[in-house]
């Protein structure tokens, strides 16, 4: 993998941090790229408490100067402004206080990290799990998207996202030119969703659900456009693109599905009514499809088309109405923890999605075309879009 990296920290701790390593030299990284999309990750219709306490802001810690990468590793830190609430419990050093003040958790969430860590790293109080497990996280891999955003877009390719379904509100398909009208959508939308009808039922859901002292599922896509053909391989399980993405999309916190392109409907499709065909222009020397039902990749290779990328969210653990849990220390029957919670993240699940798929597409864009610096990777990939032209 040319490009890797590794974030770290608790919800309620100091700050999260990220390692971003194998980004070329010269990329122009401007920290309002980084701030805006961790003020996204932050908004939507059907968030919780936290995220009126935290107000994200990047400090660039190394591997830049004066604006530009450096080609060494990028460290970045998130402080968590909640953290002075948490100082006693979340301590870093010192001894551990009484269990209140450690504010222990022994009631696990049906659903959460608590049981399942608990029972693996050995330990009664399911804190230990829930503070690393919690999707807080996903700030720190939002910051490290952000990166892989400002080395895309000086290779042509841009990404963003949509919600699909909040509950049984779901948005009209997307047509030509909603890609446009996505980037042009206000950061603070509450659902961000071009359908307007849909919009309204989705923030219906939430409210239900949270009437309900209840969760309830999503969906979102990620769009990715620009990406030239051949990001990717056929040739082994671990280089598909497909896959690599699939894996991408399945690490954010909740994210218990994803699909490539029409790849669910696909399963009650015939062939016939599902492939793209494939038309030529000659104007432009180039093959395309007057449809997208593959999601832009085949045999887990770009295949010049926009991707699509789904994933679907599970509704929450944490219920205001809490699930029956046993106690981990007198495995007694009780009602599970309750901690204040999100009814439904939608809108930041697709901003932590757009950094993940971010985070992929450069490391197969490095893969393909290589590159130390900015100049050498454009210059490698427009040599690469010349033969593609003339092939
Ligand atoms: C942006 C985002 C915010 C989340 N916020 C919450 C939350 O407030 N409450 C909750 O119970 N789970 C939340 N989750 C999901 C949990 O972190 C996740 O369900 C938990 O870590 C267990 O992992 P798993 O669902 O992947 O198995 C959130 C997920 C994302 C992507």
């Amino acid at each position: 993998m040319p490009l890797r990296f590794l974030t770290a920290g608790e919800s309620h701790g100091p700050a999260l941090t990220v390692i971003v390593e194998g980004l070329p030299a010269d990329i122009a990284i401007d920290r309002a790229v980084i701030d805006r999309d961790l003020r996204r990750r932050m908004g939507g219709h059907g968030r919780g408490g936290r995220m009126k306490i935290e107000n994200d802001r990047v400090e660039i810690l190394g591997g830049v100067r004066f604006g530009r990468s450096l080609g060494s590793p990028i460290s970045l830190l998130i402080r968590n402004l909640d953290f002075e609430n948490w100082a006693e419990a979340m301590s870093p050093e010192g001894e551990r206080p009484d269990d209140e003040q450690a504010r222990v958790v022994t009631r696990p969430r049906p659903g959460h990290a608590d049981l399942a860590g608990s029972l693996k790293y050995g330990t009664h109080d399911a804190r230990d799990i829930l503070e690393r497990a919690s999707a807080r996280e996903t700030a720190a891999r939002t910051a490290a998207g952000s990166l892989a955003r400002c080395f895309l877009t000086a290779a042509g390719i841009e990404v963003t996202s949509h919600t699909v379904s909040v509950g049984d509100g779901v948005a009209a398909s997307l047509s030509d030119g909603d890609f446009d009208r996505l980037l042009a959508m206000p950061d603070d939308a509450p659902m961000r969703c071009l359908d307007e009808s849909a919009t309204a039922a989705m923030i219906a859901a939430v409210e239900a659900a949270r009437n309900d002292k209840d969760s309830v599922g999503g969906v979102f896509e990620v769009l990715a456009r620009g990406v030239p053909p051949g990001l990717g391989s056929h040739a082994q399980w671990d280089r598909r693109l497909s896959a690599r993405l699939g894996g991408a999309m399945m690490s954010i916190q909740a994210v218990k599905a994803a699909s490539i392109g029409d790849g669910v409907e696909g399963g009650s499709r015939r062939g016939s009514l599902h492939h793209d065909p494939i038309l030529y222009d000659p104007d432009e020397r180039r093959f395309y499809r007057p449809t997208n039902r593959a999601g832009g990749i085949e045999g887990g290779i770009t295949n010049g088309e926009m991707i699509r990328v789904r994933g679907f969210l599970k509704p929450l653990s944490t219920l205001p109405r809490p699930l029956p849990s046993v106690d981990l220390i007198d495995k007694q029957a009780f009602d599970a923890v309750q901690e204040r919670t999100d009814t439904i993240p939608i809108v930041a699940a697709g901003v932590v999605g757009e950094a993940m798929v971010c985070l992929v597409l450069a490391d197969a864009l490095l893969e393909k075309v290589g590159g130390d610096s900015l100049t050498e990777t454009l210059r490698n990939l427009n040599a690469y879009r010349d033969a593609l032209s003339s092939y």
